[in-house]
């Protein structure tokens, strides 16, 4: 398993400048198409105000979600809508560069169908799907909609799934080997009430879905210092 990273910072502004400036080295690093999966939940949100404040390759970088509330795109709860509204109504990004998750008009599983259809037809699966993947962590230790005890957790194939969440809301999330297809993983953790369950997916605890993956590249926790004083 790749030995993860930990990098503590103080509070979770310095989380969101130090996860910008990851995400801006990479993405100088290379000069050809830069793809990123986006992690939902709250976390994330102060990073994406951050990353359109910087000089990022706009113009060849593709934005896909690692999860997806199965809710309408201007729905309070989905992941999309806030993406969009912290980062991506406010940077010049190619329309067809952003592919959310299709959550109206059809199924979930029809949904888990057709996103994958799209990964495919987009990244390239002789090199990682990602150059970064973004994700959060739950306090019950899931990731992206990874959730304990889900059967999702066993497959193996698929790169996309329809899922429920605890309480057995509908949810579109990418599978293990999608997300472990990625040059640099980063997980945002911030928060006291994180502080448990991240402690617990730094030993490897294998109960917690997070604990779980396996990434091919780099894995770097970011963890607030609230999160991390374990
Ligand atoms: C989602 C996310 C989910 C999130 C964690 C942490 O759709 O909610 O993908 O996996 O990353 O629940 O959420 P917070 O950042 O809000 O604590």
């Amino acid at each position: 398993m790749t030995q993860p990273l930990l990098d503590v910072l103080p509070d979770p502004d310095a989380l969101a400048r130090h996860a910008a400036e990851l995400m801006l080295a990479a993405a100088r690093a290379t000069d050809g198409p830069f793809t990123v999966a986006l992690s939902g939940g709250s976390t994330p949100k102060r990073l994406y105000q951050l990353l359109a404040t910087l000089p990022f390759p706009w113009e060849r970088t593709h934005w896909f979600w690692g999860d997806e509330r199965f809710v309408p795109p201007d729905d309070p709860a989905s992941n999309y809508r806030m993406t969009r509204e912290a980062l991506l109504s406010h940077v010049r990004v190619p329309a067809d560069h952003i592919h959310p998750v299709p959550t109206v008009g059809l199924t979930p599983h029809d949904a888990a169908t057709r996103y994958e259809s799209t990964l495919r037809a987009i990244l390239a699966p002789e090199r990682p799907l990602f150059d970064v993947v973004l994700l959060g962590l739950g306090t019950d230790g899931h990731t992206a909609s990874l959730f304990p005890g889900k059967p999702m957790l066993e497959e193996r194939d698929r790169w996309v799934g329809a899922t429920d969440d605890p309480q057995g809301a509908p949810r579109i999330t990418l599978t293990y080997p999608a997300l472990e297809s990625s040059r640099e993983t980063l997980f945002l953790v911030a928060g006291a009430d994180k502080k448990e369950r991240l402690r617990e997916v730094l030993a490897g605890d294998r109960r917690l879905p997070a604990a779980r993956l396996q990434p091919q590249g780099a894995l770097r926790f970011l963890a607030d210092r609230a999160a991390a004083d374990g």
